[in-house]
């Protein structure tokens, strides 16, 4: 599909004058990263995701016909009125507006919290504007009846990426693919696609135990660290990397090979932050609690032989990866060892989830 396959078909424009939709939508942990994009979103390499579970956003888009040319929107975070959201979501609504010129008849209210603390670390853009791209996408369903469910989950994950690009992971299924790889069956770079291949037991239910090692807001928003992949002398590798790293965690996904998992992911999490330290303005965001969590995992693994391995996102806070089966062991290390690195000893127990819900 291409982008002209996104722009709306709308059978019956009048018929709905005002209605609310509300969608909850989960974050996800990349296992290996989206970091570095060409215009319009399009990443520099392809991607793949868990979808999480426990954390997530729940938005409610409420909409009326425009009356004149007002032509609004509001937004309300956790009941309260938020005027310094507005940017982003006007930013976003600017990116899709070729695709859903039908957005400029109603105004909108939207309504939007999270299960996790909004000052955790944990980024939301991926939750947050997945929600909203498919409380976008039941507008306009209700506009063309005819939509598929198929095109209604596909433009919803094209929307979310416009928002922001892991967002595009947060829609459907359990394991997710971002961009165009030979290997994985209708990837896209336009969006998100499930993965389709068979996935050994043993990373049925796995689990995400984030440590917030840092409640702050990050020091470098994603967007700023993208850009500073143009021009960077590892660049290139790093992107082939990747596109070889999406071939072997298939083989790993399906042969349920533990060892090989936790050596890609926990590789791919270092290069992520290697490519920060290595970028002109460079930046560590991680913290010394991080590194000390690191080197408390690796002992535990060599004590212990068990697959719990880590993973990072954008920032300092740890996702501790591991198999149902050696929850109990992973739960007594956490709370013995590894709480007293966690800023006010907060932690966020989640596993793999399974998409999006209408609630
Ligand atoms: C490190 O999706 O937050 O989490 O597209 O600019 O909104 P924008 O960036 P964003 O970047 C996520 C980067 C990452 C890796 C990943 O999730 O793949």
């Amino acid at each position: 599909m291409t982008e002209k396959d996104f722009i709306a078909t709308i059978s019956n424009p009048s018929s709905i004058d005002s209605g609310k939709y509300t969608w909850k939508t989960p974050s996800n942990i990349a296992l290996v990263k989206y970091w570095g994009k060409k215009e319009h979103q399009i990443p520099e390499n392809t991607s793949i995701s868990f979808t999480l579970d426990a954390c997530f956003t729940l938005t409610t888009l409420e909409f009326s016909k425009k009356k004149g040319d007002s032509g609004d929107f509001e937004v309300y975070f956790e009941g309260e009125k938020k005027d310094d959201f507005k940017p982003k979501i006007a930013t976003f609504f600017e990116r899709i507006e070729n695709y859903c010129p039908f957005l400029s008849d109603y105004d909108f209210t939207i309504h939007s919290r999270n299960s996790f603390p909004h000052s955790s670390g944990i980024a939301s853009s991926a939750s947050g504007m997945s929600a909203l791209a498919l409380c976008v996408m039941s507008l306009e369903r209700s506009l063309n009846n005819k939509m598929t469910d198929a095109y209604f989950y596909k433009k919803a994950s094209f929307l979310a990426r416009l928002g922001s690009g892991s967002a595009c992971r947060s829609i459907k299924g359990s394991v997710v693919v971002w961009g165009n790889h030979d290997e994985i069956k209708d990837s896209s770079d336009l969006y998100g696609v499930e993965f389709s291949d068979d996935i050994h037991e043993n990373f049925k239910n796995y689990h995400d135990t984030i440590l917030l090692v840092d409640e702050g807001e990050k020091q470098v928003s994603s967007t700023v660290g993208h850009k500073l992949m143009f021009g960077h002398p590892y660049a290139r590798n790093r992107f082939e990397q990747a596109e070889e790293n999406i071939s072997k965690i298939k083989e790993i996904l399906k042969s349920g090979d533990l060892k090989a998992f936790t050596n890609l992911v926990e590789s791919e999490a270092l290069t992520l932050h290697a490519m920060m330290m290595t970028s002109n303005p460079y930046f560590i965001l991680m913290k010394p609690n991080t590194l000390k969590i690191i080197n408390k995992i690796w002992e535990f693994r060599k004590e212990t032989n068990l697959n719990l391995c880590f993973t990072l996102d954008a920032g300092a806070n740890v996702h501790l990866l591991y198999p149902e089966n050696e929850k109990e062991e992973v739960n007594s290390f956490v709370v013995n060892e590894l709480i007293q690195y966690c800023q006010n000893n907060h932690y966020i127990c989640d596993r793999i989830g399974f998409g999006a819900k209408q609630v």
